[in-house]
């Protein structure tokens, strides 16, 4: 290999809930090269999901080796590398030990459905006795899908953690937390952190004070000493010790969604961006209003760029299964060999045939906050085929990203023009057509849909100097506008019907 003038580079970690993957991007925000890498998921139960922290770790590890043989075989240098950025699966939740540095326990995914008895014992001790007692603080209503609820489980269910909670030895923290904690030393100093988008998903953080809030952490009977500290989105968080990255700069993190809202440049009040990947996030910038939904939606923090910047936020909608129901399919079902060939299944057949397919494997997320809800794929008749219940299936997604789509315009008071999408199913041509078919707007999808690693370079990148400011980045190629095609009356219609398959599915235990 011959050297190169030296081009200047941001890496991001990406730690998603079914992969890893690590990406090397250029000062234009192109792909440079990246590795990518699926890990074990844990079903230790029905409704109960686990990653091993170690594995996850290691996973990281791995990428980030192969992506250094990569650039240098490219004829590039590692230190051609001016920062690297973290983003992150929000809301699993890890714990351990400060002294030994080993994980206590599996972390806990977000999607993992076991802390349903928690929820309900923390309504009951609420003063209000209902679930969203501390959304005005918080933003998030009582729910298995947060981190506190999760930690709770721990403490209550698992003796190691509840000793090492009494012992002053615990330490909690969200992915972000566990990957800045390894890649900075460890027991050997590594910074125990956790950034102001990934708190906001716990409920301890205090949404208005962007603080740990101590009359949430003494409701949840947790003591301060485990939390990370708060830190911004965009500032230096300490050097990776050892491996190919060693003495860089952590200089940018925020939660995947979060990151996605980023990087698919939503700096605006009113931009809207929907993420397809294992689930299916919508963020909706308020700007630095935090407005609280009355209709089923979370506030969080959608990003806070700099130490001294003001955080901007966003009104979230979230889905817990949309590309999950593919794996499922491939998985469980063997269905399909690869997620891809969902779409050949798909187009194959003009319409579902009638059939409708609820995904509520973790019950259902926003707008319902149901975690009794069951899936149910409902309408089958002796005509239906598996190219029926795939295209079902592209359908699902699409219909629970309607439910949260109209949340968010009646919570705005003003229905949206337009959607930007990325994530995995926007590869899909087919599932962004039946999108716009299913919402009645324009969906309009990047060339380079890795936003999510984007967003977080980007915050990386600006605390070091490499972009000047949010401006300071090229555009990238035109994105692909997919336009409604069918008449509004076959859209109610099916809509109509999705909804009472959406009763089926929340009436059922
Ligand atoms: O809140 C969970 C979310 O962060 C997971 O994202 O992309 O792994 O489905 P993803």
């Amino acid at each position: 290999t011959t050297a190169k003038t030296p081009e200047i580079f941001v890496g991001s970690i990406d730690q998603g809930t079914s992969s890893s993957r690590f990406i090397i991007f250029n000062q234009k925000g192109e792909i440079v090269t990246m590795h990518q890498m699926e890990f074990e998921q844990i079903y230790p139960q029905a409704g109960w999901c686990e990653h091993d922290p170690e594995v996850i770790m290691d996973s990281v590890n791995q990428c980030i080796a192969e992506v250094a043989k990569k650039l240098e075989a490219m004829g590039h240098s590692i230190s051609d590398i001016k920062a690297i950025g973290i983003t992150n699966q929000r809301e699993t939740t890890v714990v351990w030990d400060k002294i030994t540095g080993k994980p206590l326990h599996h972390a806990i995914v977000w999607l993992d459905g076991r802390t349903k008895s928690t929820v309900a014992k923390l309504v009951e001790k609420s003063e209000s006795k209902t679930t969203t007692h501390l959304q005005q603080k918080c933003g998030l209503p009582f729910s298995t899908y947060f981190s506190g609820v999760k930690l709770r489980w721990l403490l209550d269910n698992v003796d190691a953690v509840k000793k090492a909670h009494d012992e002053g030895r615990l330490a909690f923290g969200t992915i972000d937390s566990w990957l800045i904690y390894n890649l900075t030393g460890g027991v050997n100093g590594g910074k125990h952190v956790s950034d102001v988008t990934n708190a906001s998903r716990t409920m301890f953080m205090n949404i208005h004070t962007l603080q740990w809030d101590e009359d949430i952490l003494k409701f949840f009977d947790v003591k301060r000493e485990i939390l990370p500290e708060i830190v911004s989105s965009a500032e230096e968080y300490g050097k990776v010790v050892g491996g190919p990255l060693a003495g860089l700069p952590l200089a940018g993190c925020l939660g995947d969604q979060q990151a996605a809202v980023v990087g698919q440049r939503c700096f605006n009040p009113g931009e809207v961006k929907n993420t397809y990947g294992t689930g299916c996030f919508m963020l909706f910038n308020t700007g630095t209003d935090a407005v609280i939904s009355k209709h089923g939606l979370l506030t969080t923090v959608g990003y806070k760029l700099g130490k001294d910047a003001d955080a901007v936020y966003a009104l979230e909608g979230s889905v817990a299964i949309a590309g999950a129901a593919i794996k499922w399919l491939r998985d469980n079902l063997k269905m399909i060999e690869s997620a891809a060939e969902i779409n050949e299944l798909a187009a194959k057949v003009e319409n579902t045939g009638g059939v409708y397919f609820v995904p509520a494997f973790s019950g259902l997320f926003a707008p319902h906050w149901r975690d009794d809800a069951r899936g149910c794929i409902v309408g089958l008749t002796q005509y239906a085929t598996r190219e029926h219940i795939a295209r079902a299936t592209l359908e699902a997604v699409c219909f629970q990203s309607k439910e949260v789509l109209d949340a968010m315009n009646a919570d705005a008071g003003t229905d949206l023009a337009m959607l930007k999408v990325d994530g995995g199913m926007t590869n899909s041509d087919l599932g962004m057509q039946i999108q716009a078919d299913l919402l009645g707007i324009s969906v309009e999808r990047p060339a380079m849909r890795e936003t999510t690693a984007l967003g977080a370079a980007l915050a990386a990148g600006l605390t070091v100097g490499v972009w000047k400011d949010l401006n300071d980045f090229a555009a990238g190629e035109k994105p692909d506008i997919f336009e409604p095609k069918i008449e509004a009356k076959d859209r109610a219609d099916r809509y109509a019907d999705w909804k009472k398959a959406v009763e089926r599915s929340l009436n059922w235990v």
